[in-house]
């Protein structure tokens, strides 16, 4: 007869050794998302450092411009206050004379153009310290991630703000498309969704060799938001398709691509209820479609 408590503990021993192992496994693979995010994080730092690095050059430049310009009004100023008093004081025969003189000084010191190129250089600045603005709020749209409260969001504006922040890497290979459909809000981690849309657009543009084509699709039916990325790149064998969204499978060479980027997406959707197809042909391109229950 078989001795059922020595058993009974051996499989608890066993078990034991089992949680602990899956426990062990979920942190590596949580640590691995982490890396992930950090590498495509840093591969987009350069990126974003040239979109904003633009904007704070020509701000810099036209501020210097601004200073010049300010030093010149200013000496102007002085001597037409200086005129003036003369005006005020000396003797009414020489008012014509000082007129012009006031007239040559501005004339000298070029205070029309100063005035006028005053006015496009504070304009084009604006603009610039705005693009800035824009780019750190779209940043910010990312570090929130870790919110885990689901607030009503707009997808659309989510899916450009990501693009704002891949424009770096998508403008020299690929012509962008966005189909932006009526969609309505829903109760979503945003951040979160950021970075799936993130994955599928760095997927896309890395699937392109060169001179292809994005396009950004999002419409609704009566229950859910979907959203799809496809791109004009080399697609995917179809021994492939089973595999994308396992973790750690790649094609890309070592450093530039993890293989999480799918596997991590795969999760955030599903923990949104929804689901993440894929379509492709060989040679000519590939559809991602992100669907998403509308939770109000
Ligand atoms: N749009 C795409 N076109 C072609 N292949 C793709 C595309 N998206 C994903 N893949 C394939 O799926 C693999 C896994 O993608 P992903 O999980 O994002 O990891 P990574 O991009 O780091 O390789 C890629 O290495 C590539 O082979
Ligand atoms: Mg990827």
């Amino acid at each position: 007869m078989r001795d059922l408590n020595t058993d009974r503990e051996v499989l608890s021993g066993g078990q034991r050794e089992l949680e602990e192992a899956y426990a062990h496994l979920r942190k590596v693979h949580s640590q691995m998302l982490q890396q992930d995010k950090m590498a495509s994080i840093g591969q987009l730092a350069a990126g974003v450092a040239h979109e904003i690095n633009n904007p704070v050059g020509f701000i810099m430049s036209n501020l210097n411009s601004l200073q010049r310009y300010s030093c010149r009004i200013m000496e102007f100023l002085d001597a037409q206050s200086a005129a003036v008093s003369e005006l005020m004081h000396g003797e009414k025969g020489q008012r014509g004379e000082i007129a012009k003189k006031i007239e040559r000084l501005r004339q000298d010191a070029k205070i029309d153009f100063i005035m006028e190129d005053m006015s496009k250089l504070i304009k084009e600045s604006l603009e610039g310290a705005e693009r800035v603005k824009n780019i750190v709020l779209d940043l910010k749209g990312f570090s929130r991630s870790e919110e885990s409260e689901l607030k009503p969001n707009d997808i659309n504006a989510g899916i450009e703000s990501t693009i704002n922040i891949v424009w770096n890497e998508l403008k020299y290979k690929a012509a962008l498309k966005r189909h932006y459909g009526d969609i309505p809000l829903t109760r979503c981690n945003l951040g979160q969704l950021n970075q799936v849309f993130m994955n599928l657009l760095m997927n896309a543009v890395q699937a392109i060799k060169d001179n292809g084509e994005i396009t950004v699709r999002t419409w609704a039916d009566g229950g859910n938001i979907y959203i799809a990325v496809s791109d004009t790149g080399c697609g995917i064998p179809e021994q492939n398709l089973g595999r994308i969204f396992d973790p750690f499978f790649t094609t890309k060479e070592v450093g530039s691509g993890t293989g999480l980027g799918l596997s991590m997406s795969y999760d955030i959707i599903k923990e949104h209820k929804g689901d993440i197809k894929v379509e492709s042909r060989m040679g000519e391109g590939s559809t991602f479609t992100v669907r998403l229950p509308i939770t109000s």
